[in-house]
């Protein structure tokens, strides 16, 4: 018999589409082992007190696979763990509370959905004694020790069905139409989406570009004919030798949000090439609408992964994908470290070999 009888499972950070498909799979992989599920509403939040949560039967989950966003709510404001809170019982330190509820709620174990920052907290639990278990998830796909994240698909699929669109006026008009996707700090979605989509530059954080080089591809590609060209940006693209484009600074706990690179790319490049451009932010739109069957797949294994993981009593890992299996990895391993697209990537290597420029 487990020793795990009832379980909290919370998402956390920016949504991506998938997990709703983690919280069914957990719901009922847990439930058919006769293990309680709690859902903890808005990340770790759902700790702070008891009408914060609520039980999660295969009822409740039902048809929520396709859905995107989360139906737990989520909460991207950094790490609270030190923090000080108002709670019903008076003033508490965060991550005392949350221990304090967990134990008080009759919990013997969590699954935590989300991205780095997430995990770091859930690392920070697993040190003060609570039994965790850590599901990656993010757009960007640059958490480390997985090779791919649930909802990187969708937003791939999602940025490439727009470069299609964007095509057909761009050479309609012969126009240069610069897209700015998603990414923070990596270029994953910059680069998968961008060679889906045929793309002619594609800037990523990985490789600081030069515009003279990218405008004098697409000078070459009107010299052969092609009076039109798609240029990929990811948000955290930046000049060699300048600076990433914010839409907002860093402060208190809340993160500098990247943004406004795709302008200033398209301003520039009609300068220097003469011709006819605009620009397109992509935003939130990766982020939202139903996720893709890879991942409603990975979503589905890493649910069920982690359950299994907390009834073998594998505490303190993170579920992981390392094709063709799920595994486990130490959350201590991953915190804190970003992935990026390695500049001797196939991808990125096969993609200048077409003649893909990345501006260097
Ligand atoms: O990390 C996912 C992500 O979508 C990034 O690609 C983007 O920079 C950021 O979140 C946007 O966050 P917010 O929801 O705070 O605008």
């Amino acid at each position: 018999m487990s020793p795990i009888s009832r379980i909290g499972v919370l998402t956390g950070g920016g949504d991506a589409p998938g997990l709703n498909a983690v919280i069914r799979a957990v719901v009922k992989s847990a439930c058919n082992a006769g293990i309680e599920c709690l859902g903890l509403e808005d990340s770790f939040d759902g700790l702070l007190e008891f009408g914060r949560s609520r039980p999660l039967t295969p009822h409740d989950v039902r048809g929520i696979m396709r859905l995107g966003g989360t139906i737990l709510g989520t909460v991207n404001t950094g790490n609270p763990f030190t923090a000080v809170v108002q709670t019903s019982d008076g003033l508490r330190q965060y991550g005392d509370r949350c221990v304090e509820m967990f134990h008080r709620m009759g919990l013997s174990g969590l699954v935590a959905i989300g991205g780095d920052g997430t995990l770091g907290i859930a690392h920070q639990f697993c040190e003060r004694g609570i039994p965790i278990v850590g599901v990656p998830k993010t757009i960007d796909n640059d958490i480390v020790g997985t090779t791919n994240c649930f909802g990187f698909d969708t937003a791939v699929a999602f940025a490439t069905d727009a470069i299609d669109r964007l095509h057909t006026t761009a050479e309609a008009h012969r126009r240069i139409i610069v897209v700015e996707v998603m990414g923070r700090y990596a270029g994953w979605i910059a680069l998968h989406a961008g060679v889906a989509g045929g793309a002619d530059a594609i800037l990523i954080p990985e490789i600081p570009f030069d515009l003279h080089i990218v405008a004098e591809r697409l000078r070459e590609r009107d010299n052969f004919g092609a009076h039109f060209s798609i240029v990929v940006v990811a948000e955290g693209a930046y000049p060699a030798g300048g600076k990433l484009a914010l839409l907002e600074e860093a402060s208190g706990r809340r993160v500098e949000r990247l943004g406004g690179m795709g302008l200033k790319v398209a301003e520039s490049l009609s300068k220097l090439t003469g011709k006819e451009t605009r620009s397109v932010v992509l935003g939130h739109l990766q982020r939202g609408g139903a996720p893709t069957s890879f991942d409603r797949v990975l979503a589905t294994r890493f649910g069920g992964k982690a359950v299994e993981l907390l009834r073998q009593g594998e505490f303190g890992k993170m579920v992981a994908f390392a094709p063709p299996d799920i595994v486990a990895r130490p959350i201590a391993d991953v915190v804190g470290k970003t992935k990026i697209v390695p500049r001797d990537s196939d991808l990125l290597l096969t993609a200048k070999a077409l003649g893909v420029t990345f501006g260097d």
